[in-house]
């Protein structure tokens, strides 16, 4: 498990990157500069990450936004896969083993797991997904989740 982060250090490493964030995401108000500036971040400081990146709703389908990490799908087939699933619920989907979720889009095989959180804007619709793809199987849990969504709401709120 060399990516496995152990707890207190996942949670030490994330109130790290929310006061990053906190101080940087203020210079600008273009929401899209400070979705770029959270993926690198996020995909820099979080060493068990694979892939990090927003996906867009737009016309009723997904299409990527900024990222960092490998090639990805551009668009997201409708209805199938993490992303989808992320809005149809309404609410984070946590996948401990990618091969195991039906639908499953794999943009690229090496990806073990997966979070996907919706993203609101600011008048509480919502606008597309944070979808991170882990290095490892059962790389994300409930600490991910919280303090994802904390970083989610500073786009909007900070
Ligand atoms: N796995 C996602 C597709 C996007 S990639 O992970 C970058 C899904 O099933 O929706």
């Amino acid at each position: 498990m060399a990516f496995k982060m152990e707890e207190s250090k996942k949670l030490n490493r994330y109130k790290r990157i929310y006061n990053q964030l906190s101080e940087l995401l203020p210079k600008s108000n273009d929401t899209l500069a400070r979705m770029a500036t959270v993926i690198a971040v996020l995909h820099h400081k979080m060493d068990y990450y694979f892939w990090t990146g927003f996906y867009f709703l737009k016309d009723g389908q997904l299409i990527v936004g900024p990222y960092q990490g490998p090639v990805a799908c551009q668009e997201l087939e409708k209805g199938k896969g993490v992303c989808w699933t992320g809005i149809q619920r309404k609410e984070p989907v946590i996948v401990p083993d990618v091969e195991q979720f039906p639908g499953h889009i794999a943009c690229d095989p090496r990806s073990k797991s997966e979070i996907v959180l919706p993203v609101k804007d600011d008048n509480d619709e919502i606008i597309g997904v944070l979808d991170i793809d882990g290095k490892e199987l059962n790389a994300f849990d409930k600490t991910d989740e919280q303090e994802l969504s904390g970083i989610i709401r500073l786009i909007y709120e900070s």
